[in-house]
């Protein structure tokens, strides 16, 4: 029964520098900060969610992703406690190392290499109100592990020119997932990020987005602005919230983690309606 109240967003986009760890980490601690139950996995080699939460040596690391994801794979009990990190702005994080980079490389001869997240997360999700997965910027099969076991996938996306080039392959690949693995998966938006608000950037892209994808992606109203403090708090082990709460981007992440819990509303009401 619980499991069910459990959200599993995947952020993704398989461009580069985008501001998916920042909007993971941030819009994390934005729902504890409501109460919610959340949990952040680094689905990404680069660790970088794991170093930006705090953990900046990985040999201090006991258990990560990677070793959750080879239990599932050699069909063990995949022992989540022992690789559940508490950050004291209270998430929980599941690290990862580079590790999961050569898992990566053998989930290909796995018998369920897309569904090996999948397997692991449903041991934890009845802990949580929400789960969010910080995608590594390619379309491999670890964002298609993570598309496999999400609810819906937010795409965050630069204010900078050739933002939305890609993005087409992006639909594709939700779409594949969509038709073979998991037929419940939405996209719930575009978020802008990086936005300089001295320059007028930002319009031109959600005209770009509005033309293009206009009908099948929404964007948020909420834009993250860039500055320069947020970059600084990303090598403190600290959200923004905490960093610099007063700042425009902690207003930020606040306001679009209100659009999020939103569209959770809107979903648990469209449920009930249907099971009525
Ligand atoms: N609002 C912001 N203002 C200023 N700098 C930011 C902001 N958001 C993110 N950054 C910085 O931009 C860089 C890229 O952000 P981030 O690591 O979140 O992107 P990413 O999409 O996860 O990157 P990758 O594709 O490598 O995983 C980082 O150095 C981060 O500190
Ligand atoms: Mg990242």
């Amino acid at each position: 029964m619980q499991d069910s109240k459990c959200r599993v967003i995947a952020i993704t986009n398989q461009k580069g520098g985008v501001g998916k760890t920042t909007t993971t980490f941030n819009l994390g601690v934005a729902l504890a900060k409501q109460g919610k139950r959340v949990l952040i996995v680094d689905v990404d080699p680069q660790s970088n969610l794991t170093t930006y939460a705090g953990w900046y040596n990985e040999n201090e690391l006991k258990y990560t992703l990677s070793d959750l994801m080879e239990q599932s794979m050699n069909d063990e009990e995949i022992k989540t406690n022992e690789s559940i990190l508490h950050h004291k702005e209270n998430i929980d994080l599941i690290p990862s190392s580079l590790n999961l980079s050569a898992l990566e490389t053998s989930l290909a001869y796995a018998m369920s290499r897309e569904s090996t997240l999948r397997n692991c997360l449903s041991v934890v999700k009845k802990d949580y109100d929400y789960i969010l997965l910080d995608c590594q910027p390619s379309l491999g099969m670890l964002t298609i592990n993570a598309l496999a076991s999400a609810d819906s996938v937010i795409i965050p996306v630069q204010s900078q020119y050739f933002a939305t080039r890609g993005m087409t392959d992006l639909f594709k690949i939700i779409g594949k997932v969509r038709r073979q693995i998991n037929p419940q998966l939405k996209i719930d938006g575009a978020l802008l990020t990086l936005v300089d608000r001295r320059t007028n950037l930002s319009k031109e892209i959600e005209k770009q987005i509005r033309e293009n994808y206009g009908s099948i992606l929404k964007l948020y109203n909420t834009q993250i602005p860039l500055a320069v403090k947020t970059a600084e708090s990303t090598s403190q082990g600290q959200s923004i919230f905490s960093y610099d709460k007063n700042g425009t981007v902690a207003e930020a992440y606040s306001s679009f983690a209100k659009e999020v819990l939103d569209d959770g509303k809107r979903l648990i009401k469209n449920a009930t309606a249907k099971v009525r």
